[in-house]
């Protein structure tokens, strides 16, 4: 290993073509996340134009985020790009390019789990997690609550059993026909108003015991209520159910397993209502919850060069010229 590693972040797992460059003794030195706006005409992201997309910018974007700190491409020692979870065309776009990248400045490459990278760029921002710590990771297609005994070790607590919370806020602001990014316009929507009308909405498996949770009877329930409220009623009262449905559900994980600590990563971890109602929660009985600045909760390059530095430590580079990518495999950590 390099004592002195610049690696190149590329994040291609849906439809956002991220970069990062990190170095272990500096820091970030440059990044840059593209969203595609491709898809808003459609209502969701449509798999084979994200890829086409991101075929078409990954290059000018990698050079562009150089540029703008002074960098070359021969300044960069390694390359990581996401092995899965994530769309089958983007995961293969960005690996097949991150390899042949690789390859053609001859240095070598990482593959890295997304949902390992949104979890562990925590470590960037908070060197002294306590363990075991509860991690509510909420992004798009995935919502997971994990055990994470350290660093390495996690333990599946409980998910989602049909739509991730992302997916849900998504859904929502497509029906209110809000603009997008859909999750930020209803948080956005939420905080118009001081005052709400309360919307009475059931939570799915909240009484039930387990650690499993279930948004797609609340996104319907929601649905039906369109035409009916005021939107801004609508987005704060659906809001606030998914926020107590979380926190509720951590609160009895963190009871019975000697929780120390939470943490909240993934996209939906930039809503600041849930930030401030978990850190509520956990002040009330006395926990540390860890949180990181709202631009690396949603997917982004550096997330996935932090990680890349991280498993460059144990040597896990690319040992062949095989494309070792998960595809079709949904909720996996390592
Ligand atoms: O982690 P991420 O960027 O991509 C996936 O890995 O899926 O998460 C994207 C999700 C989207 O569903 C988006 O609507 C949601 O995160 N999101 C939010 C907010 N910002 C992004 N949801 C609620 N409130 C937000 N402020
Ligand atoms: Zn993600």
């Amino acid at each position: 290993m390099h004592n002195n590693l610049i690696i190149l972040g590329v994040e291609t797992s849906c439809d956002e073509t991220g970069i990062g460059i990190y170095n272990n003794k500096l820091g970030v030195l440059s990044e840059y996340v593209y969203s595609q706006t491709i898809h808003y005409k459609y209502g969701g992201t449509v798999p084979e134009l994200a890829s086409r997309d991101h075929i078409k910018r990954l290059m000018n974007l990698i050079i562009y985020t150089c540029k703008k700190k002074n960098l070359i491409l021969n300044n960069i020692n390694a390359v990581s790009y996401v092995k899965g979870p994530g769309l089958n065309g983007p995961l293969l776009i960005g690996a097949s390019f991150s390899r042949s990248l690789g390859y053609s400045l001859r240095i070598p490459t990482i593959g890295i789990n997304h949902l390992e990278s949104h979890i562990l760029i925590s470590f960037m921002f908070n060197k002294n997690i306590k363990f075991p710590c509860l991690v509510i990771l909420a992004s798009g297609a995935h919502t997971m609550l994990i055990n994470m005994k350290n660093y390495k070790t996690f333990s599946f607590m409980g998910g989602t059993l049909d739509d991730g919370v992302g997916e849900a806020f998504d859904k929502i602001a497509r029906f209110l026909k809000l603009i997008p990014p859909n999750g930020l316009s209803i948080e956005k929507m939420s905080n118009i108003l001081t005052k709400f009308k309360h919307i009475k909405l059931s939570k799915a498996l909240l009484k039930s015991g387990c650690y499993n949770l279930s948004f797609s009877g609340l996104k319907t329930e929601v649905i039906r209520k369109v035409g009916k409220f005021e939107k801004y009623n609508i987005a704060y009262n659906f809001q606030n159910t998914i926020i107590k449905i979380l926190v509720n559900k951590c609160i009895n994980i963190i009871t019975k397993n000697q929780i120390k600590g939470i943490l909240l990563v993934g996209g939906v971890a930039s809503n600041k209502e849930l930030r401030l109602s978990f850190l509520n929660m956990a002040d009330s009985i006395k926990l540390k919850t860890y949180t990181i600045p709202t631009k690396y909760c949603t997917d982004n390059g550096t997330m996935i060069a932090f990680l890349g530095f991280l498993k460059s430590l144990e040597n896990k580079f690319d040992k062949n010229l095989y494309l070792h990518i998960k595809l079709n495999k949904k909720n996996y950590l390592t």
